[in-house]
């Protein structure tokens, strides 16, 4: 029997299942293993009842999805925003599953949140509306089963109040259940910069199989919040010259190369955290479109989605881009570069040092023992090199795009998985 093909009026998740019937054909995947690999192993609704501060009383949709938990507790964030609906978290969910699963990490993949607009809210409503939503999925989350993270509009209050509200259902201390928590309470050190780190990895990566010295090599960064910045520092502290960066005030470019020290704790000090106002001998100011199209071997953006398309892939004067923000490629840009033999790092791979720091997190939290930073790095950085090699190994050996590569790779370790476990449960 033909494999039952699923789609979606939603345009995430028909865009998650199109890609994955495409990837389960390229690979001959078992038709069983697409059935179940192509639906969720969970889906939960809840309703989340708030009294508001007026006394009336407000009910939320909220959801957790678990796609996968083949490889490991499914992980994935929690998003509280108006647009979050049960499909969108399939559609993310099942990415978190390819991710973690190309991260070699022991996880599977989930995704939720809340329907809100969580700035209508006061704080007061906020708590109580995360720890309610907390509290209904408490019976489907926990640090062996389903460990939520932050996620849009979600940071480490959310997870304290999560964290707090299941301790207290349960009787004890829950740290592992949630990760992206404060430091001072049960987080992890090297968070913050693990994004950027494990994208300059697969910079240096790339170099090193173009056998290009990294001494040698111009980059221009996209983007200088928290992946872009720590990205263009780790690769100044390599020895590469960073020509190039850009955040929401445009574009700053020095031939003889930014000073990334100076920039960040230019912004740091900036009340409104931008690069407005910074200078250095030889610097040039140009809008953000520019700055994208100035001479480098590196590109990276790590700002927004959809910043290259078939409006600017011509006019890009880089041999290579590394994503790390998600989705910086639209398809029609995807297609130019491609016929231009420009080599792209996909996002899946390149930003991944945030799921594998949230892994790590979880790690120190069931130990009750703490790394410091530099362990924290000694880590991230051979699983992110190990991850980039596979990537580019099955890219060269099947002569296709690191972008599907990467896709391909995540898919068969869930499959293999599956497989040996058989489909009991
Ligand atoms: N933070 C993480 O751990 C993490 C992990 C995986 C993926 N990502 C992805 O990386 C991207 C950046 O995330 P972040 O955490 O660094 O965000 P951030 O908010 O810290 O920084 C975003 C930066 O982009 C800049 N920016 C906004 N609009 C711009 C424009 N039009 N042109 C140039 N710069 C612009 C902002 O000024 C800011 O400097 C997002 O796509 C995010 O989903 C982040």
């Amino acid at each position: 029997m033909a494999v039952q093909k699923r789609t979606s009026k939603n345009v995430l998740l028909a865009t998650a299942l199109e890609n994955f019937y495409a990837a389960a054909e390229e690979m001959n995947l078992d038709e069983g293993l697409v059935e179940v690999l192509s639906r969720p192993e969970r889906a939960v609704c809840v309703s989340v009842p708030v009294v508001m501060d007026d006394g009336s009383v407000r009910v939320f949709e909220g959801y957790r999805v678990q796609h996968s938990t083949v490889c490991g507790p499914a992980k994935g964030g929690l998003r509280f925003h108006p647009d979050v609906n049960l499909e969108e978290c399939e559609a993310l969910g099942s990415l978190m599953t390819w991710k973690c699963s190309l991260a070699g990490i022991p996880y599977g993949g989930g995704k939720g949140g809340i329907a809100v607009d969580p700035f209508e809210l006061s704080p007061r409503e906020r708590e109580m509306m995360t720890r309610t939503f907390a509290a209904r999925i408490a019976p489907f989350i926990g640090d062996w089963t389903d460990v939520p993270a932050p996620d849009v509009n979600t940071g480490g209050p959310e997870m304290v109040w999560i964290m707090d509200t299941i301790s207290k259902l349960r009787g004890k201390l829950e740290p592992g259940v949630v990760t992206g928590k404060p430091i001072a309470y049960w987080g992890s050190k090297g968070r913050t910069a693990a994004t950027g780190l494990g994208v300059s990895t697969c910079v240096l990566e790339l170099l090193k199989t173009q056998k290009v010295d990294p001494k040698t090599a111009t980059v221009i960064v996209q983007g200088f919040g928290n992946v872009g910045t720590y990205n263009a520092l780790f690769l100044q502290e390599a020895g590469a010259k960073v020509v190039g960066i850009s955040d929401i005030t445009g574009g700053y470019y020095c031939k003889d190369g930014i000073d990334i020290k100076a920039a960040k704790a230019f912004v740091e000090a900036h009340p409104k955290r931008i690069l407005d106002g910074y200078t250095q001998p030889g610097l040039v100011r140009m809008s953000g479109e520019e700055i994208l199209e100035q001479e480098c071997l590196v590109l990276s953006p790590c700002a927004l989605e959809g910043v290259i398309s078939e409006k600017n892939a011509d006019k890009l004067k880089c041999t290579y881009i590394v994503e790390g923000a998600n989705g910086p490629i639209r398809p029609d840009g995807d297609v130019i570069l491609d016929r231009r033999g420009i080599l792209v790092v996909p996002d899946f791979l390149a930003n991944s040092g945030g799921v594998i720091g949230s892994y790590f997190e979880w790690v120190q939290d069931l130990a009750g023992f703490f790394w410091t930073e530099e362990e924290y790095n000694n880590r991230l950085v051979p699983i992110m090199k190990d991850n980039f090699k596979r990537v580019w190994d099955y890219s060269q050996e099947h002569s296709v795009k690191m972008r599907r590569a990467a896709f391909l790779v995540a898919i068969k370790r869930v499959a293999d998985g599956l497989k040996l476990k058989g489909f009991f449960l």
